[in-house]
């Protein structure tokens, strides 16, 4: 009889549960694993023979026996060596070196030659796996454990090698189960507080209203100016994650192998800032087993590209369908999959290559081919997509050197979390978070214009030639305006704001 134990694979960022069976078959010895393993997967042939010795038990290579190693879906492509330690089990079941009852029971780890358990990613898809298809035991790597008792409702077995886990699983040592720990409230830091960055008001008051509304900015100015740095203290006026936000965030970057396992959840908004020699797979995602970019690891947070022109165009291009979607879709041999990506994009740039164009100061010394060849870069469609555009000048000198504190970021984030308060109200049955995610229907529900106001935004249409994405855009971006203040209704002055950031020329 062949024995069989329950692991798990990853199919973008769910779990399924997978069997794994072995057979012990008469005749010359062979150890073979069927049932779609990647070179990984083979590799543990050789590290589960070293483990099981160096854990002073019979190798499969001193069986005298074929040993066949199943792993069931066999359509199911599946990866790395997360099966090393359930391979080991099964094979010791098998060969009846021990005896327990493998039902209910979900085994991930890495074995070490020395038999030691070294921790695999995803575990925190597998524990929820696990949870769903009504699983009660699951045995992880020492270093994964807590990642995995952040899912209530599971016995989480904490293992630091072959033989802690046999001796467990024989009752001989027991190991208690892990027990899930309250969080601890969170504490906010970060690097750089708006009370620091002196003067550039329009700009900070513009990345608040991204930070509330969830929108779209781009900044630019001469070099120095503060782009950079006002677009890294962003991370400081960006809302607190409720509980479904951080399972979310901590799930994707589970399955991309980033979370710590000292701290694994991941609890406040992802800030990630690629570089601008990046791909267009690492932005949006893809592998033979689909792992997630960048856009989706920012998901819920925020996408930072700096020197936007720098990027290649078609990694650019390459982000038009998810900040158009929300989502991103990853085709793979078998189907495609989908992750999502509601990010805020923060991009900076410099109005032209030397960076001084329309500058009171300096004089630009680009010719105007270079100038438009370096915005060409920018798609219409792409800069289409950013609610706020916002020039950034040079600050002045007396501005620079006053001792004036501005306001710190702790203000402003209490303004955005009232605002996020009346979206999360306002959007509970409608299945989005922020004004920025409102459909065409939503839009008209929530964005009802006074006469006043369908005036302006009549004679906007015509003046800065606004495309109907755009006019949506602004729509959106000027509920948020009317939010942060608190009003019900969308003033005319809100939307005169909001029209303010759209592209002057
Ligand atoms: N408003 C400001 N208040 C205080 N310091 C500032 C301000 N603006 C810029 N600085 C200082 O200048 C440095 C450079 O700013 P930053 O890197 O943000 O410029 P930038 O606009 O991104 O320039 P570039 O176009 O060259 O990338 C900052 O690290 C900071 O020390
Ligand atoms: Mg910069």
């Amino acid at each position: 009889m062949p024995s069989k134990i329950y692991s798990a694979a990853l199919v973008g960022l769910d779990a399924q549960p997978i069997e794994i069976e072995v057979d012990l078959q008469r005749g010359l010895h062979v150890f073979n694993i069927v049932g779609l393993p990647d070179k990984a997967i083979e590799e543990a042939k050789d590290r589960v023979s070293s483990a099981i010795k160096n854990s002073k038990l019979v190798p499969p290579n001193q069986s005298n026996r074929r040993v066949i190693v199943n792993l069931a879906p066999a359509d199911l492509k599946k990866e790395g060596p997360k099966y090393d330690l359930p391979i080991a089990l099964a094979y010791l079941l098998v060969s009846k070196q021990i005896a327990f009852d493998p039902e209910n029971k979900i085994f991930v780890g890495e074995l070490a030659l020395d038999g030691s358990i070294r921790p695999v990613y995803g575990i925190m898809p597998i524990a929820l796996a696990a949870k769903a298809y009504g699983l009660k035991e699951l045995y992880v790597p020492e270093e994964n454990a807590g990642e995995a008792a952040l899912v209530e409702g599971l016995d989480i077995f904490p293992l630091k090698s072959l033989s802690a886990a046999r001796d467990h699983l024989l009752k001989l040592k027991p190991i208690a189960p892990l027990a899930a720990t309250p969080l601890p409230p969170i504490k906010y830091e970060y690097e750089h507080d708006f009370a620091y960055i002196k003067g550039q008001e329009f700009a900070k008051r513009a990345l608040e209203i991204a930070a509330a509304g969830n929108h779209n900015i781009l900044m630019s100015g001469p070099p120095g100016s503060g782009k950079t740095l006002l677009a890294k203290a962003m991370i400081s006026i960006l809302p607190a994650m409720d509980k479904n936000e951080v399972l979310e965030s901590t799930k994707i970057f589970s399955v991309a192998g980033l979370v710590k396992h000292k701290e694994p959840l991941i609890r406040t908004r992802p800030f990630r800032s690629p570089h601008h020699t990046s791909s267009a797979a690492a932005l949006v995602g893809g592998g033979s087993v689909p792992k997630p970019g960048e856009i989706t690891l920012s998901h819920r947070g925020v996408l930072f590209l700096d020197e936007f022109p720098e990027f290649n165009r078609d990694v650019l291009e390459s982000l038009r369908q998810p900040l158009e979607d929300g989502i991103v879709t990853v085709s793979r041999v078998k189907g495609s999959l989908t992750f999502p990506a509601k990010f805020i994009l923060a991009a900076t740039m410099n109005p032209c290559p030397c960076g001084f164009l329309n500058d009171p100061q300096k004089d630009c010394v680009c010719t105007p081919f270079q100038v438009q060849k370096y915005r060409r870069k920018l798609s219409g469609p792409l800069l289409d997509r950013i609610d706020l555009h916002v020039t950034v000048p040079r600050v002045k000198y007396e501005k620079l050197t006053s001792e004036i504190v501005s306001e710190p970021s702790a203000r402003i984030r209490e303004r955005v979390e009232q605002a996020r308060q009346i979206q999360k109200e306002r959007f509970k049955n409608f299945g989005s978070a922020t004004n920025s995610e409102m459909r065409l229907k939503d839009i008209k529900l929530f964005c009802r214009l006074s006469e006043p106001c369908q005036e302006i935004i009549k004679n906007a249409v015509h003046t800065y030639n606004l495309s109907a994405r755009a006019y949506h855009r602004v729509l959106k971006l000027s509920r948020t305006i009317a939010d942060l203040a608190q009003s019900e209704t969308i003033e005319p002055h809100h939307l005169t704001e909001a029209l303010q950031y759209r592209p002057q020329n």
